[in-house]
């Protein structure tokens, strides 16, 4: 990119922060050093997460967050090494909240509802704490997650209250289900917003857990049937199919899928994964390639799904 519009760039990120009420505060003495994380409690609740603050965190510069979801059985420790959002490799200068659930499992599952506690006001207590606390960038807090989590950050996406909050979203392997039948929840209601739904799925075709074509335990929804519905609430025609099939990086299994949708360029994308499980794209063994190592073969993967994740989000913002 030219030089010029780098700074204009900068300058645009300066110009429209959208400053928390965090800013200009100093840290509270229970959150990490700069460049560390640790597990926190949330006040007034029964829940913790896991937050990361970057080396070069400035309470006066509005600073993005990330929030990044486990998937089922698993927890913010294993969230945090499995998706790599602390590491200044690919997230040099945001803050990263790893949620946890409180029992293993997000509110996304129909079936498994009865145990499950209220997620969105979870969501919507833990953002509006770190914004009192850091000086984020309001109109850049992105939600990411694996599996159980990639469905819950579908689930958010489609409440107007805690999507609202959210500039993009970005799915691995999601478990998706028909949020309508979420007791007390449904259907998908996002509000209007001019910025559109940015969403971002990776999914494998040999995927087990959340099986690409839908079914599996609890009969979650096919994979394309979600990605059409995202592309149809950004403004594509219904059952739009997607508009550009490429293979990426080179690699014969990738598929990189997008969908142009209302005049924004790419702002539904997705990478069918040949051959490959439930896991968390990376070209080094990660929790996945243990935890799920009939599917997730080591060294099969030529990208880092959070590198894809990275460059995404930071094509978006929300606007006033
Ligand atoms: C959206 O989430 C908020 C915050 O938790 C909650 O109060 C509200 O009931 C949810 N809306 C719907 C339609 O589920
Ligand atoms: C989701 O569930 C609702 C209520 O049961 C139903 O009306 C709707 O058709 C379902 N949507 C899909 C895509 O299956
Ligand atoms: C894109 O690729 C997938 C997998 O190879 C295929 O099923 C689908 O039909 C293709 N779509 C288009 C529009 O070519
Ligand atoms: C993927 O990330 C790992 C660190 O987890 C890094 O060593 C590797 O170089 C990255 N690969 C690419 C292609 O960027
Ligand atoms: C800042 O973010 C809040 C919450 O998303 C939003 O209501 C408000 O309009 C934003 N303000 C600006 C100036 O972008």
């Amino acid at each position: 990119m030219h030089f010029a519009s780098l700074l204009i760039l900068a300058l645009a990120n300066t110009a429209f922060a959208n400053s928390s009420t965090g800013c200009k505060k100093e840290l509270p003495p229970a959150f990490p050093n700069p460049g560390e994380s640790t597990p926190l409690d949330l006040p007034g609740t029964d829940r913790d997460y896991r937050l990361y603050i970057p080396s070069n965190y400035n309470p006066k510069n509005p600073t993005p967050l990330y929030i990044s979801l486990h998937g089922a059985n698993r927890n913010m420790d294993e969230q945090e090494r499995l998706s790599q959002f602390s590491n200044p490799l690919f997230n040099p200068d945001g803050i990263a909240v790893y949620p946890n659930s409180r029992n293993g499992y997000w509110l996304s599952n129909p079936k498994a509802h009865t145990s499950r506690p209220n997620d969105l006001d979870y969501m919507y207590d833990l953002i509006t704490h770190l914004e009192d606390k850091l000086c984020i960038d309001r109109n850049r807090i992105y939600a990411a997650g694996k599996s159980n989590g990639a469905g819950f950050a579908g689930v958010m996406a489609c409440n107007a209250t805690v999507g609202s909050k959210i500039a993009a979203f970005a799915s691995v392997s999601g478990g998706y289900y028909n949020i309508s039948d979420i007791p007390g929840l449904g259907p998908c209601s996002p509000a209007p917003r001019d910025e559109g739904y940015p969403f971002l799925e990776f999914h494998g075709t040999k995927d087990t857990i959340s099986p690409y074509d839908g079914g599996g335990r609890d009969d979650k929804r096919p994979v394309i049937d979600v990605l059409e519905e995202w592309a149809g609430r950004n403004g594509c025609p219904k059952d739009a199919r997607w508009n550009s099939n490429v293979t990426v990086f080179e690699h014969p299994l990738v598929k990189h899928a997008s969908w142009n949708c209302g005049g924004k360029k790419g702002i539904v994308q997705h990478y069918r994964e040949g051959d490959w499980g439930h896991c968390w794209a990376s070209t080094v063994p990660n929790g996945d390639t243990e935890a799920f190592w009939k599917q997730c073969i080591p060294g099969k993967y030529v990208f880092n799904a959070t590198e894809v994740i990275f460059d995404f989000f930071s094509g978006y913002q929300l606007k006033a």
